[in-house]
């Protein structure tokens, strides 16, 4: 009976040390400890012994019973450390790992110039007026004194949306100019930014797309000289106060007299080079003073007001702003160009 005892024991014990997890432990326990345990059955049959050996088995089973019930606690306790330990490694959350980093867009350079203009024209007290970029035959061209007949008119310059000519995409963004004169009498202070279209052939200085900022201020009094005022006073914000603007006469069929404007080069100051094409000179915008039929034509008193008027092309603006020797690269959306800005 003894030998027995001792045999169950030892059985016991190498199960129990080899039980993977609690599952199969609590098996383990069962089958030894358990009603109908190996344990069990046995001193069921300890009727069949000598009563003198009977104290002595009782207290080995006894023995037994507890020293078993104690390996099985311990290897519980060490299944569910191992357990906990695995879960940790497994579950691991580095903490220090950097993020992933949402990369952050940019203001496109022509954006970052025009709104260095809109400030600087704020600044002087303009208001921003806003105008379709489909426009009518008539904002477009007739308001402006240009008359059926003017070359600016042709197909071949013109993106014409209907058969009739009567719709097309403006090529200026001077039809904002009556826009705002038919709604509002003076005095007028508004300078519109926009997209502006041409039938141009793509190069390094054209684009059938572009960006033109008009300015116009209608008032009592107006002359030439506020006009020379304010865009000397507006490039030498924006570049500095060395910047040099040049007026030349010229011709635009809504303004009288009428003028281009040049920026010195800023490359050659004024020598010649490659940038200005040998002129010491670079074209910015065309300007002048309202025409009166222009005025007239919007309900406005030509004997009492006067106004000057200017489109800038920005997108010249921009590229004198960052020396930008290519216009195409403003367009082609370029994200290793783009991202220097
Ligand atoms: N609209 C002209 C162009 O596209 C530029 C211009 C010239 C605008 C004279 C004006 C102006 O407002 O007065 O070439």
């Amino acid at each position: 009976m003894k030998e027995k005892l001792e045999h169950i024991r030892q059985h016991a014990a190498q199960d129990i040390l080899r039980a993977p997890d609690t599952g199969a432990l609590e098996q383990v326990r069962v089958a030894y400890l358990g009603k109908k345990g190996e344990l069990t059955l046995l001193l069921k049959q300890m009727g069949g012994i000598a009563a003198e050996e009977r104290p002595v088995v009782g207290q080995l089973a006894n023995a037994i019973r507890v020293d078993l019930e104690n390996m099985i606690s311990e290897r519980s306790r060490v299944l569910g450390e191992e357990a906990l330990n695995k879960r940790m490694i497994e579950e691991a959350l580095d903490v220090t790992i950097p993020g992933k980093r949402t990369p952050l867009g940019k203001k496109h350079p022509i954006t970052i110039v025009l709104d260095e203009a809109k400030d600087i024209f704020i600044g002087m007290g303009f208001e921003i007026a806003e105008g379709p970029e489909v426009e009518d035959e008539y904002h477009n061209f007739t308001a402006l004194n240009t008359r059926p007949g003017h070359p600016a008119r042709d197909w071949q310059d013109t993106f014409y949306l209907s058969e009739d000519s009567r719709v097309l995409l403006r090529t200026q963004t001077s039809p904002v100019q009556i826009r705002v004169m038919e709604r509002k009498k003076p005095p007028i202070r508004v300078i519109s930014p926009g997209r502006v279209y041409r039938k141009d052939e793509v190069d390094a200085t054209h684009s059938p797309m572009f960006h033109q900022l008009e300015g116009l201020v209608v008032d009592k009094g107006i002359t030439m000289t506020d006009l020379k005022g304010t865009l000397v006073q507006f490039v030498k914000m924006l570049y500095g106060e060395d910047a040099r603007l040049r007026f030349r006469p010229h011709h635009f069929p809504f303004t009288e007299p009428s003028c281009e404007v040049d920026i010195m080069c800023f490359e050659c100051q004024g020598e010649g080079c490659r940038v200005c094409k040998g002129e010491g000179w670079i074209e910015l915008l065309g300007a002048g003073m309202v025409h009166p039929r222009v005025l007239e034509g919007c309900g406005i008193d030509s004997e009492v007001y006067s106004g000057f008027a200017f489109g800038i092309g920005v997108d010249r603006l921009t590229m004198r702003r960052f020396n930008i020797n290519d216009l195409r690269l403003l367009f082609e959306n370029d994200i290793r160009f783009l991202s220097q800005f």
